[in-house]
């Protein structure tokens, strides 16, 4: 079995699918590991040290994707490539599927297996191969260092002989995996944490993680029965905007995290609820990507509004690309190995397994 990964387009992507701890654990399943050149240089690991492991590396990215039964990547191949996978070849990676759906319909109409990850079912067995978690875990957290880095006053409560500094007063949108992750990191900075969410479960988690939950009162539990949100009534979105305007005054910082599966990011923060903000606060808007959760967010841009930044970018895991590649590369890993028949040394495409069902797109 021969699996190979190519280098990301760098521009946008500095992640890779196979780490060096990873390469070796294919390599003990009996699996051929090859990858471009200098594929893992940018993040300071060489080809030496993949070579050592037993990874071929070679410059001829036609060649490795020609050759290979199985393709893991972060995202898709650049156009041209696309062309060279070939029948019955597997490449997995996290392919957007409701964004680039004409490329991915071309790559099935070719008979070539395509997963997508981010499609993976939230069940107990998939929590080794969830990738969704592992990169918003880091996204989550990335979100409030980022943002703390850019707040001219301190984090924590401090009492010196000049005088008291209060505890910065931080606000998380949406407590999914993101959301609680920003409010831990954020409580072990010292700041004190507020958080809401449209699902009521979250609450518990919420205060367990000693945040306070803000909850919209009168308002009907809008979680689905996969754990999700559901897009809020036009009466939720009121009662949640009346709340959220009386407390961003006294907020400092702002984490925003809500995201809807397959729709547009739900706009949460509205224009005069930022002009009510005190100047020098911040919003680090993690759904920007998804068009948002403020009035004002710009991919990749910071906008200043009356003293209030708000930043977005459109791949906060560049920012920690090596945990980020640590924790991705396992999940495939333990994706791809769900997918392996080990005793007959071929992939099985089990569609009654839910993992594999869900994943590949048809
Ligand atoms: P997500 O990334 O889809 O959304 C982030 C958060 O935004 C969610 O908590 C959502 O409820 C919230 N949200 C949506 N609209 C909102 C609004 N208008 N106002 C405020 N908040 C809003 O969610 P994520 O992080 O992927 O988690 C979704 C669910 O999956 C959770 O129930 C989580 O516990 C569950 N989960 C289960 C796993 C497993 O069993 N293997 C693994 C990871 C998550």
């Amino acid at each position: 079995m021969k699996i190979a990964s190519i280098l990301e387009n760098q521009k946008i992507e500095k992640r890779v699918a196979i780490t060096p701890e990873i390469a070796k654990k294919y390599i003990s399943l009996g699996f051929e590991v090859t990858i471009s050149e200098n594929y893992g240089s940018h993040l300071g690991i060489s080809d030496e040290e993949y070579n050592e492991l037993g990874v071929s590396t070679s410059n001829d990215e036609k060649d490795i994707i020609m050759n290979a039964d199985i393709i893991v990547q972060l995202g898709l191949l650049n156009d041209n490539k696309n062309s060279l996978l070939k029948e019955n070849q597997i490449f997995i990676g996290v392919l957007n599927p409701y964004e680039n759906k004409e490329i991915i319909d071309n790559l099935v109409k070719k008979n070539i297996n395509t997963f997508s990850l981010e499609l993976l079912p939230r069940i107990t067995r998939a929590q080794s191969m969830d990738i969704l978690s592992s990169q918003a875990n880091l996204a989550g957290y990335k979100a409030v260092v980022e943002s703390f880095a850019n707040f001219e006053k301190a984090i924590p409560m401090m009492m010196t002989a000049a005088g008291t500094i209060p505890a910065a007063k931080v606000l998380v949108v949406g407590a999914g995996v993101a959301g609680l992750q920003a409010i831990a990191t954020a409580k072990r900075m010292g700041a004190i944490v507020f958080a809401t969410d449209v699902r009521m479960a979250s609450k518990e988690q919420v205060e367990s993680l000693g945040g306070k939950f803000l909850t919209v009162e009168g308002a009907e539990n809008l979680e689905t029965e996969g754990g999700y949100a559901k897009e809020a009534s036009d009466d939720f979105k009121n009662k949640q905007e009346e709340l959220l305007s009386e407390t961003l005054k006294k907020i400092d910082i702002v984490v925003c995290t809500a995201l809807i599966p397959g729709k547009k990011a739900p706009l949460i923060i509205k224009e005069n609820m930022i002009n009510n903000m005190k100047a020098g606060s911040i919003i680090y808007d993690l759904a920007a990507i998804q068009g948002g959760n403020t009035a004002h967010t710009k991919v990749d841009e910071v906008i200043d509004k009356n003293g209030v930044k708000i930043m977005g970018e459109s791949n906060i895991l560049n920012k920690l690309p090596t945990s980020a590649s640590n924790l991705y590369a396992k999940n495939v890993f333990n994706f791809v190995s769900n997918l392996y028949d080990k005793k007959n040394n071929k992939i099985n495409i089990n569609l009654d397994d839910e993992i594999i069902k869900k994943t590949l797109i048809k």
